[in-house]
């Protein structure tokens, strides 16, 4: 089985390579092309991966293109992990935005619009190729904004592109550990867009859990989002929204905490992975030690300089791996051997969530199998976050056309009904800024 990873030279490429190392089963990956446009970050992360598979027998063939026609043909699976305008492009997102007093985190808000902006272009490229090239291969899309790159993609290879996020899936596990309930037991009643959704039940062998947790201000106290929110908040809301709804439900101090940092996530991002990539330009290095201790000494720094600001995004020592590969290998491995599982995934909405029109891609339970992944039907949201998850979709509609039309006055649209963006002149700053920054989105006229 032949797995094509866009974004192949990106610093998290070795978490998936170390994820697939771990499958011996039936039918695992036996072929690994890793896609990147930049040749010698294709080759720093291929460098990691030979030695990861040195000790492993029968490790997944890895070999390396610049030629993106090429790493798809073939593909049974491919990974999209592209980052248009590279952590440069995320720090300039975030200073535009801060500049005129609004967030510029790379999905939510200003920042997450004008990310979108330049990707969903790249994206819709990628998906038309994969429609001629491999239209039998199955698209696992990782990149950011995760939900509206997903939509975009869904227009042109329907059902085969699946979005992936780690971040319910690990708020469920918090909210099991913190009830004594086992996770691989637990249904967990989440739902809304990537990055917005709430978990409204955690159900175990037909109880739902969640209420005693809501009951119990020191069981609420005791976790990341309870600490994150508020126990009063958390209360108030009856359910336990998702750590990057912190952005909405405190706007303000995230904001003026992001103004104060020394640098930005992104900016801090861009730091660090350099150092890896020109370290990874000498040749005795060894490879894997530079990735590990890059990694490690990332996140100690970050945690430390920004403990107090982070806010969303900022995780226990124990959750750093982030997941995503595990999700994404979870999800492979149930379409690729028909092994039924429940995931919480961005799909088409296909009427589970009824608020929303079937195409919109939402954040929700599925039921995967061979045939790919099926939403299931899910509770209404209650008013306000109806009315959250339909301001922000319709942005992203905004976005999409802006992309499709190549309109200035759309992508105005888009960052003016932001519900975290406050007026219309503020708006068209943002454009002004952010097409002056980013080449990516000279296609705006
Ligand atoms: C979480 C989010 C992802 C994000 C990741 C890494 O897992 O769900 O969407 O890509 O964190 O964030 P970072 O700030 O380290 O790039
Ligand atoms: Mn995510």
């Amino acid at each position: 089985m032949k797995l094509t990873i866009l974004g192949g030279g990106g610093f998290r490429v070795p978490l998936v390579y170390g994820a697939l190392l771990t499958d011996r089963g039936e039918g695992r990956v036996t072929e690994v092309v890793l896609h990147d446009l930049d040749d010698s970050r294709l080759y720093a992360v291929a460098r990691v991966l030979a030695e990861q598979a040195v000790t492993v027998p029968d490790a997944p063939k890895v070999t390396a293109t610049t030629d993106l026609d090429e790493a798809l043909r073939g593909a049974d699976f491919i990974f999209s992990a592209i980052r248009v305008g590279g952590l440069e492009g995320r720090a300039n997102d975030e200073r535009v935005a801060l500049a005129e007093g609004v967030l510029g985190q790379e999905t939510v808000g200003a920042g997450g619009i004008a990310y979108g902006l330049r990707t969903v272009p790249v994206a819709v490229d990628i998906a038309q190729r994969v429609a001629r090239l491999a239209p039998d291969a199955w698209v696992i899309n990782f990149t950011n904004p995760a939900g509206l790159v997903t939509e975009a993609m869904s227009r042109h290879l329907g059902d085969r592109v699946i979005g992936i996020c780690d971040s319910p899936v690990g708020l469920g596990r918090r909210i099991a550990k913190v009830l004594g309930a086992n996770p691989r037991e637990a249904f967990i009643d989440y739902v809304g867009l990537n990055h917005l959704g709430w978990v409204r039940g955690l159900r175990v062998a037909g109880r739902d859990e969640l209420p005693r947790l809501l009951a119990d201000p020191d069981l609420l106290g005791s976790f990341e989002e309870g600490k994150l929110f508020g126990t009063d908040w958390l209360q108030s809301l009856g359910a336990i929204p998702n750590e990057y709804l912190h952005y909405y439900y405190f706007n303000r101090e995230t904001v003026r905490a992001y103004s104060e940092v020394e640098r930005t996530r992104g900016a801090f991002l861009r730091d660090q992975q350099a150092q890896f990539y020109d370290e990874m330009k000498r040749p005795d290095a060894s490879a894997l030690t530079a990735w590990d201790r890059t990694r490690a000494e990332r996140e100690a720094t970050y945690m430390s300089e920004n403990r107090e600001t982070a806010g969303a995004g900022e995780r226990d020592a124990d959750d750093l791996s982030g997941g995503y590969e595990k999700v994404a290998l979870a999800l492979m491995r149930a379409i690729a051997r028909d092994e039924r599982t429940t995931l919480i995934l961005n799909v088409r909405n296909q009427g589970a969530l009824s608020v929303l029109d079937a195409d919109a891609v939402i954040e929700v339970p599925c039921l995967v199998d061979a045939n790919g992944a099926h939403p299931v039907a899910v509770d209404p949201l209650p008013d306000h976050a109806t009315g959250l998850v339909c301001a922000v979709k319709g942005v992203e509609r905004e976005v999409l056309a802006a992309a499709e039309n190549g309109s200035r006055t759309t992508a105005v649209k888009a960052f003016a009904l932001h519900p975290l963006v406050d007026s219309v002149n503020v708006a068209r700053r943002l454009v002004e800024g952010y097409t002056e920054v980013h080449p990516g989105l000279a296609y705006l006229k």
